[in-house]
């Protein structure tokens, strides 16, 4: 009994390890970071914000759509989670390249 449990604690260890978190591009994680949307957003994973993958999984937006929503975010899209604030220092150049890089993401 012990030792099944064992090797399904390892199997679990081992899958977890498997699940690819998604590498993201050194010149987009520095605008992410430098525009602290990863406070609040993990590629892979809900933190304060909804997973950047869950985001393309069920809305599907263009480039252009998630810079609006950087500006003027509509958290009526995400009921459950507490309202993103606009962010209109973030310079437009930079947003149209972190959301190019979220709109291709599977
Ligand atoms: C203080 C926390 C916080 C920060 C910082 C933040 N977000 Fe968000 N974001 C959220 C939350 C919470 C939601 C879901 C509720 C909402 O949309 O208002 C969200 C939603 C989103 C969505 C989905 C929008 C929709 O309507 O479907 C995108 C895309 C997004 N954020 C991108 C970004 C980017 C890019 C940055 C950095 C420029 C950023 N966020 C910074 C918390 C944050």
């Amino acid at each position: 009994m012990k030792k099944s449990l064992l090797s399904i604690a390892l199997v679990l260890g081992l899958m977890t390890a498997a699940k690819a978190q998604t590498k993201i591009p050194p010149d987009i994680q520095k605008l992410l970071t430098k525009n602290t949307c990863l406070a609040c957003h993990n590629p892979d994973t809900k933190l304060v914000g909804p997973a950047y993958k869950e985001v393309m999984k069920q809305k599907k937006y263009t480039p252009k759509q998630i810079v609006e929503l950087i500006y003027k975010p509509k958290p009526s899209n995400w009921p459950g989670y507490p309202p993103m604030a606009a962010m209109s220092q973030v310079p437009k150049d930079e947003a149209l390249k972190m959301a190019t890089w979220i709109a291709g993401l599977k």
